[in-house]
């Protein structure tokens, strides 16, 4: 890429907040998948609900994983790679003074309040936008100023285009304040509690477009963007196809925002929407295979790095497991189909399969890509805790999708059994009772991933604080 950098001009980066991103970043992965441990728990041995009622109900916990691991995981993830690839793509430090700071300490601060509030029993009662007025305010401050920082290093770049990991990064950006305020337009009632400001089949229909395309911007978009430097640095090969590249993002930010009917098959929505909401979706699977295959064949001649590189096995697995759940996402949307799995743990599976297998794998192969770069050492502390923690995660994630699979299917086929006189074969409770093994699996396959999370944050702490691996051998551009 052609640059306006004088010959040996080296930009000096604030590699600041993206240190303070990449740590919180591990420290909410613990954090979050540590309380998805707990529910998974709880769906076994029920009396866990009870350690302090009425805070540590699995009602009251389950949205609390699901903020800790989207928001506070992987939206540090998002902070930390994207702040760290728009200034080396762009040859430019972070453009935004105070800004920058701000929407470190403004996110850690959503965050806090999420984990108080949601124990608490605040919430607005809309899956992935549970949080309260006041702190939906401040997420909608904390975005503001994470465009401004971002686009304005654009604005400054110092080379002459502007490189697609930043194209995904940009569109996550602006799609996720534009969900977040239709989304949550509500009307206070006191401090603490709000209503919708759409009611019955609509605010079904906006809670919907918004929570598909939080998967398909804040759990997808952004991490592709994080694909497109990633995965051809640490194998050291360019992206297979840039040309395909382009292609990938327009179809795929074009196709996303129609899909969101899917959630809400035999629904009181029109089934005119379901239908388009159907085949829209069918559609999404050309563009998810096309980035997927974009990324899996920038290794080509650079295959036999996946024998010694811990971190490159923890980018490349992550895309096949986007790849699976990108196949998988549109096979559920058939009406059909969804007349099976809707309701049951399939799509819990299938959402792990994307969480764990795709956002978590890539998200830690990323930081383990920018800790030594980050902290001027030449490696992580120990190369072989980063290949322990990818058995333990590839394990953990094949545990827990294959039991929700087969839960899912169980439950699917038991719920619609009938007897020849019309009654249902199955009580509800012989279908959890089924369930059983199948739970008990997924708490195994968690802790699995939860106990290679620890060994990240120790690989991480020892990385940090061994001043004696401190080299000042690191390239300053990108
Ligand atoms: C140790 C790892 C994890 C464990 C043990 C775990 C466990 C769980 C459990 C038990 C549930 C509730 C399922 C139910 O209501 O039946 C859940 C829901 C959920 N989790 Fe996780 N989780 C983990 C990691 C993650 C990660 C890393 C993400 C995202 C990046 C994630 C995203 C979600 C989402 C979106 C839901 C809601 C699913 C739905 O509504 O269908 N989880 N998780
Ligand atoms: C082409 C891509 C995809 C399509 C067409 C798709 C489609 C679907 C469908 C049909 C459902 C079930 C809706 C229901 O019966 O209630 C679903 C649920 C879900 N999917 Fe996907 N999916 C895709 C990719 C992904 C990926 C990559 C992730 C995660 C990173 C993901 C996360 C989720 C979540 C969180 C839910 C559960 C929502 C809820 O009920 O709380 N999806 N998806």
């Amino acid at each position: 890429m052609s640059s306006n950098l004088a010959a040996g001009e080296q930009p000096v980066y604030n590699y600041n907040v993206v240190r303070q991103f990449a740590i919180m970043t591990v420290v909410w992965g613990v954090v979050g998948m540590a309380v998805g441990v707990l529910i998974a728990a709880q769906l076994v041995w029920p009396e866990l609900n009870d350690i302090f009622q009425p805070y540590t109900h699995f009602g009251r916990l389950r949205p609390l994983h699901t903020n800790a691991v989207i928001f506070a995981f992987g939206g540090c993830a998002l902070f930390a790679t994207s702040y760290y690839v728009v200034q080396r793509t762009c040859q430019t430090p972070l453009w935004g003074g105070f800004l920058i700071p701000f929407t470190f300490w403004g996110w850690q601060l959503v965050i806090v309040l999420a984990a108080i509030t949601l124990p608490l029993g605040y919430t607005s009662a809309k899956e992935y936008a549970e949080l309260e007025w006041p702190i939906d305010i401040l997420i909608t401050l904390v975005w503001v100023a994470y465009a401004i920082v971002f686009f304005g290093t654009i604005i400054k770049r110092r080379t002459s285009h502007i490189y697609v990991a930043n194209w995904f990064f940009g569109a996550f950006i602006l799609t996720i304040a534009l969900l977040h305020v239709v989304n949550n337009m509500e009307v206070p009632v006191s401090m603490w509690k709000s209503y919708s400001a759409y009611s019955g089949a609509m605010d079904a229909m906006v809670q919907w477009w918004y929570g598909h395309n939080a998967v398909g911007f804040f759990l997808t978009a952004g991490f592709l963007g994080m694909m497109y430097y990633f995965v051809p640095k640490q194998a050291g090969r360019p992206v297979y196809s840039y040309q395909l590249s382009i292609v990938h993002f327009w179809a795929l930010i074009s196709l996303y925002i129609w899909a969101g009917p899917h959630h809400l098959h035999y629904s009181a929505l029109p089934d005119w929407a379901q239908s388009l909401g159907m085949v829209m979706s069918l559609v999404l699977l050309a563009p998810s295979w096309g980035g997927m295959i974009n990324g899996i064949m920038t290794l080509s001649g650079a295959w036999h790095k996946l024998r010694t590189d811990p971190t490159l096995r923890f980018l490349v697995v992550s895309l096949s497991f986007y790849g699976m759940s990108t196949f998988e996402g549109p096979m559920m949307a058939i009406k059909t189909v969804n007349a099976l799995s809707h309701d049951t743990d399939w799509t819990v599976g299938h959402v792990h399969s994307g969480a764990l297998g795709w956002v978590a794998m890539i998200s830690i192969g990323a930081i383990y890509h920018l800790i030594p770069v980050l902290f001027n050492r030449k490696e992580m502390w120990s190369v072989g805790l980063v290949n322990a923690h990818f058995w333990l995660a590839t394990i953990g994630t094949v545990l827990y999708i294959s039991a929700m699979w087969v839960n899912g299917i169980t439950q699917g086929l038991m719920w619609r059994a009938f007897n020849a006189d019309g009654t249902l074969t199955y009580s509800f409770v012989e279908s959890v009772e089924a369930s059983y093994p199948g739970y008990f699996v997924r708490v195994l396959g968690g802790a699995f991933f939860l106990f290679g999370m620890l060994l990240m944050a120790y690989n991480t702490y020892r990385t940090v604080a061994d001043e004696d691996e401190a080299t000042s051998a690191q390239p300053q551009t990108a």
